[in-house]
């Protein structure tokens, strides 16, 4: 008995330390494990989303801060972080990832900043704009209570930095929380983000320097209270991954079809499949990857740890297609086709 125990120990801690060394270097991606940096950090990039520039996969997202606390004086499950601003990773393969450092710092010195670190900056978006030359941020910007709704935007001439933040605004005076931006094939780019208290989806196409919003916009999803929006194309059509409104805490995924990035958008319902699919295996959608030159399309997720916000895992799977309809099965494991194709040249840019 006591042996059968000490074996069954053993044998768990072979298969931790396997992981954690897969994790530190591999041509594959464990979802929902802690995922190591090149240099054995934990990446911290939450709310992330991946921009492919020249050969380079570049991955943005939230500098959680270390502690988690609960802001004074709000009703709602309100955990935060000091924010640290936005962390960039490069990779060729999506499995390594070596940190390019914050690319945008919070400001520390004036305490009236938007990007003041205690002041909330999530989801950021990084697009690059072929006109001007320039790479452009998009994130959201809140206040300690999330009544600021509003979205920031940033600009650099590098993809890793420094961006220098321009401003926080409304879009055309209507609220905004979660967002993404999308940038299709034909250089218009688009911001989707919750609006309206949550309750409806705006997406408003961008001006030709992507640095604001245009008077045009769409409304979606009217009173159905969708955010986390993440967006790919494939064969021509739109699809819109979006989660419900419940905070840090998992609900089920939706998944709409689209013949323009404006819509309207069309529910498929939800496209996990297995154990917790209900749940979308516990996460929130960020940002879907298409992997250059391929037909494969990356689904990252966050699963939140909401009472330490810094330890959120990632969970990166990709899509199977069924016919022309994208499903979301769990992997425990997988390998991405960028860390398959490492010996021959990357296809063209699909950002
Ligand atoms: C979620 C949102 C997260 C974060 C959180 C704060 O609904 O998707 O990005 O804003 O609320 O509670």
């Amino acid at each position: 008995m006591r042996q059968t125990s000490i074996t069954t120990l053993a044998l768990t801690f072979l298969v931790l330390v396997i992981c954690h060394v897969q994790a530190v270097a591999s041509g594959a991606i464990f979802p929902g494990i802690e995922w190591l940096d090149t240099q054995s950090h934990p990446i911290n990039a939450h709310g992330g989303g991946v921009m492919y520039h020249d050969g380079v996969y570049y991955w943005y997202g939230e500098y959680k801060g270390e502690f988690t606390y609960r802001s004074p004086g709000v009703g709602w499950d309100c955990y935060r972080t000091e924010a640290g601003g936005v962390s960039c990773y490069s990779s060729t393969d999506l499995c390594n990832w070596t940190f390019e450092g914050v690319v945008l710092e919070p400001d520390t010195t004036d305490t009236h900043s938007d990007i003041h670190p205690t002041m909330v900056i999530e989801r950021p978006k990084v697009v690059y704009n072929e006109l001007t030359g320039q790479f452009v941020m998009w994130m959201h910007i809140d206040n300690y209570n999330y009544g600021k709704a509003s979205a920031g935007v940033a600009v650099s001439d590098s993809p890793t930095g420094k961006f220098r933040f321009i401003e926080a605004t409304r879009p055309n005076g209507q609220i905004c929380r979660d967002l993404t931006v999308y940038k299709d094939d034909d250089g218009q780019a688009y911001l989707f983000y919750s609006s309206e208290d949550n309750s409806t989806l705006h997406i408003a196409l961008l001006s030709p320097d992507y640095l604001s919003v245009t008077r045009q916009y769409t409304r979606n999803f009217a009173g159905q209270f969708r955010e986390a929006p993440a967006v790919f194309k494939r064969h021509g059509k739109y699809y819109l991954v979006t989660s419900g409104c419940t905070g840090w805490d998992p609900n089920e995924a939706d998944l709409a079809v689209a013949d323009h990035p404006m819509g309207p958008y069309t529910s498929l319902g939800n496209p996990c499949r297995g154990q917790d699919a209900d749940k979308t295996f516990y996460g929130q959608s960020t940002f879907v990857l298409p992997v250059a030159g391929t037909d494969q399309y990356v689904m990252m997720l966050d699963r939140w740890n909401k009472r330490d916000l810094i330890t959120s895992r990632y969970i990166w799977l990709p899509f199977d297609f069924d016919g022309n309809e994208p499903l979301l099965p769990w992997r425990g494991v997988w390998s991405p086709a960028a860390a398959n194709a490492q010996s021959s040249p990357l296809g063209a840019d699909k950002q």
